[in-house]
């Protein structure tokens, strides 16, 4: 492989599917850095949270997306200097993200930053559109999904984990309509990327996910390899 080749590996799919965790090992495992690309999404909406921006003003949310001071340290992540890493996580600031992400020019001003993830020696992105729009070069793209009950469960006991309350009738509620929302909109629809593996990670350990991302990883690696 040519050394200013850095392999990316894409891992989308609908909320809640368990996708960051899996994405997360995985990188881990190979070494590689780590793009939540959906935490980017997540600051934005609680930055306009925060300084009351009005929602149907789309300049204002696309400049908030802009000039977004942030930054990630392992599993901290940071808003203009503030560990807003539990913030980002309730359910009210991922409905908002999942609103404004929907606006065209608020995708295009977190277009640079994403794609600046991508370093030696490798990167792991996940999200809705890393393999169809960010990274469609991608050596291996990945679509992650669960049924609604395991996603519902899932988020239930992060969000309890984290200290947060909620219901599983209004997290079904939720999980359905920010399904709806992310897959309907006409910018960068939550949708599998053409040449994607489906994992569907219902009846799954986080363990047999990763192992089989690793072990799709290894043989896409070996063909590009041959291809060299
Ligand atoms: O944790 P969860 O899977 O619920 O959401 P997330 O990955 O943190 O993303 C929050 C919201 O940002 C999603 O509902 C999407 O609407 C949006 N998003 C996006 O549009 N594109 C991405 N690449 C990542 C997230």
């Amino acid at each position: 492989m040519p050394n200013s080749y850095i392999p990316v590996i894409t891992i989308d799919g609908p909320t809640a599917s368990g996708k960051g965790t899996v994405a997360q090992r995985v990188a881990q495992h190979l070494g590689f850095h780590y793009l939540d690309s959906g935490a980017l999404y997540r600051l934005t909406a609680l930055s306009v949270m925060r300084r009351a921006t009005p929602l149907d003003d789309e300049h204002a949310l696309a400049k908030a997306a802009e000039h977004l001071h942030c930054h990630f340290n392992g599993a901290h992540i940071f808003l203009a200097n503030e560990d807003v890493s539990n913030d980002i996580r309730a359910e009210e600031v991922g409905n908002l993200a999942s609103k404004i992400a929907a606006i065209p020019t608020v995708r295009q001003a977190l277009f640079g930053l994403q794609l600046s993830f991508r370093q030696h020696p490798g990167l792991v992105a996940d999200g809705r559109d890393m393999g169809t729009v960010i990274f469609p070069h991608a050596g291996l793209k990945v679509f992650l999904t669960a049924s609604v009950e395991a996603r519902a469960q899932r988020r239930y006991k992060q969000l309890i984990d984290k200290g947060f309350s909620a219901n599983m009738e209004d997290l079904s509620k939720d999980l359905t309509e920010r399904d709806a929302r992310d897959s309907n909109r006409s910018s960068a629809p939550l949708k599998a990327a053409e040449g994607a593996y489906l994992l569907d990670t219902s009846a799954m350990t986080v363990d047999q996910a990763v192992e089989q991302v690793l072990s799709w990883y290894a043989a896409a690696k070996a063909l590009h390899t041959q291809s060299e």
